[in-house]
């Protein structure tokens, strides 16, 4: 007879070099992240769980004893082992032993290798002025004070959140006060705590199909169930995801410049949005990675500016604006969540580099970050023409490249018998980081195509030399 319930999946894997009573740890952890065991339920009792899963008694005993050690589990003697009842139950307590042989795929040219040649999300790197840079960087360390030298603050440097709730006061529409900007490393921490601030285990999140890869990653390794929603040349299409998730705690968008596409989120579809999260009590978390880059008009204002009842996490990050390796983005929290995203920023972050920090402030107060955007706007402009006329001119109607408004990458969208991995993959043989757009979809029906990055492709020179080694390795 089962005694374990269908969806509980605590099999182990003798193949693998993990020692089964970790295994277990690690089934159950999984189990209850995902909702599949909630605080409170009984557990198979020792004796149960071995014959069922073939072990000694003693490997159960000993993994139950690190759960109950660990605050999972509770021994209630004869009355059995339970869930411990006290148990929050956060969307992303993660596995802290990854499983063996359950390694994700590499899909990402975020490795720590030198920059390639169209690598998508990359500013131009030869173009930031390391100079200057440079010298604020040299002054603040010279200038340390030994306070400096303690603990950062896990939300911030005051100093730089107050520079950022200007700078997108000013540039984004988005009206905040320093304290609703916390700085964090990236978007993967941005969800991280803002997942372990708003969500239980099991929450529904709308996802864009095709959406941002890496974010799906993440997402799909949390306890979060992912509800991919389409995309359309107006962005994601909110009343699809009315209908498939009416009452989803979260949506994850990119309306300034929608990843992987390029489109921009209709006016309208923003307020379809906004007014489904104020109907819902749902979180929209605007992920606005680029949209300091647009040729066409004046930048649009982010999906924040017509917050009017404070529904929208608004998601920025220095990694275009300035460069990736600084690791420093930052996330604008509603004031109704204020407490609770500190209270979980002082849980799980240790903070960011005070000098980093400090020195972006310096950057930004003394007018060279308002300045690098300015002129990284004409250069990408240049670029971005360059590299779509090259590349159509030497590949023909093998690709086609409809230019969007904005953003650091563009799509070079192939015939549907065409292979995009295949082509991708040639290409990376050959040194170029090409991504195929067919593995950015989920559940929708792919469209082929080749996004590539133009933000450091240098001259017409470099341009014509990628664009044949290109074709060279696709025909
Ligand atoms: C869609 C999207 N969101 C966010 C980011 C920025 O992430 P991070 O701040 O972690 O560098 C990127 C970077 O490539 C991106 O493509």
């Amino acid at each position: 007879m089962k005694i374990v319930k269908p969806e509980l999946d605590l099999r182990v894997d003798r193949a693998l070099e993990l020692p089964m009573y970790l295994q277990i740890c690690q089934r159950f952890k999984t189990a209850i992240e995902q909702g599949h065991l909630r605080a409170g339920d009984r557990v198979p009792a020792v004796r149960a769980l071995a014959t069922e899963l073939n072990l000694a008694r003693g490997t159960v005993e000993m993994a139950y004893r690190i759960l109950a050690d660990e605050g999972y589990l509770q021994v209630r003697g004869a009355a059995g082992t339970v869930v411990s009842p006290s148990l929050p139950q956060p969307a992303i307590l993660k596995p802290q032993v990854a499983l063996a042989g359950q390694a994700q795929p590499a899909v990402t040219d975020h490795d720590g290798k030198a920059p390639r040649p169209l690598q998508m999300g990359l500013p131009a790197l030869d173009a930031f002025p390391r100079k200057v840079w440079n010298r604020l960087v040299g002054h603040r360390l010279r200038g340390s004070e030994l306070a400096r030298l303690g603990f950062p603050d896990p939300v911030g440097y005051d100093r730089l959140r107050e520079r950022i709730a200007t700078y997108l006061g000013v540039s984004r529409g988005v009206a905040c006060l320093p304290e609703q900007v916390f700085i964090t490393t990236g978007l993967h921490n941005t969800m991280e705590l803002t997942l372990r601030s708003l969500s239980i285990a099991g929450d529904a999140l709308w996802f864009e199909d095709p959406g941002y890869i890496l974010a799906r990653l993440f997402l799909q390794n949390a306890a979060i169930k992912l509800v991919p929603v389409p995309v359309d040349d107006n962005g994601l299409m909110v009343e699809a995801g009315k209908r498939l998730s009416p009452s989803a705690k979260f949506a994850l968008v990119t309306p300034s410049h929608q990843s992987p596409l390029g489109v921009t989120l209709s006016l309208e579809r923003r307020m379809a949005l906004l007014e489904w999260a104020d109907k819902a009590g749902s979180w929209i978390i605007e992920d606005d990675y680029d949209s300091e880059f647009r040729y066409q008009g004046r930048p649009l204002p982010a999906l924040k500016s017509l917050d009017r009842n404070d529904r929208v996490i608004y998601s920025g990050t220095f990694s275009k604006a300035m460069f990736p390796g600084l690791r420093l983005a930052y996330v604008v929290v509603p004031l109704s969540a204020v407490a609770r995203f500190q209270a979980v920023s002082y849980n799980i972050n240790s903070g960011c580099p005070y000098l980093f920090q400090a020195s972006v402030a310096d950057f930004m107060a003394e007018g060279h970050f308002s300045r690098h955007l300015k002129k990284m706007r004409l250069l990408y402009a240049q670029r971005r023409a360059l590299t779509q006329r090259v590349f159509q001119e030497v590949l023909g109607d093998r690709i086609r490249i409809d230019l969007q408004a904005g953003g650091l990458h563009m799509l070079a969208k192939l015939a549907a018998h065409e292979d995009d991995i295949t082509l991708a993959e040639r290409a990376h043989a050959a040194g170029l980081a090409l991504n195929p757009l067919s593995r950015w979809y989920i559940k929708a029906k792919p469209r082929q195509g080749l996004l590539l990055g133009f933000a450091n492709v240098i001259d017409e020179k470099d341009a014509l030399r990628l664009a044949l080694k290109l074709r060279e390795a696709i025909t």
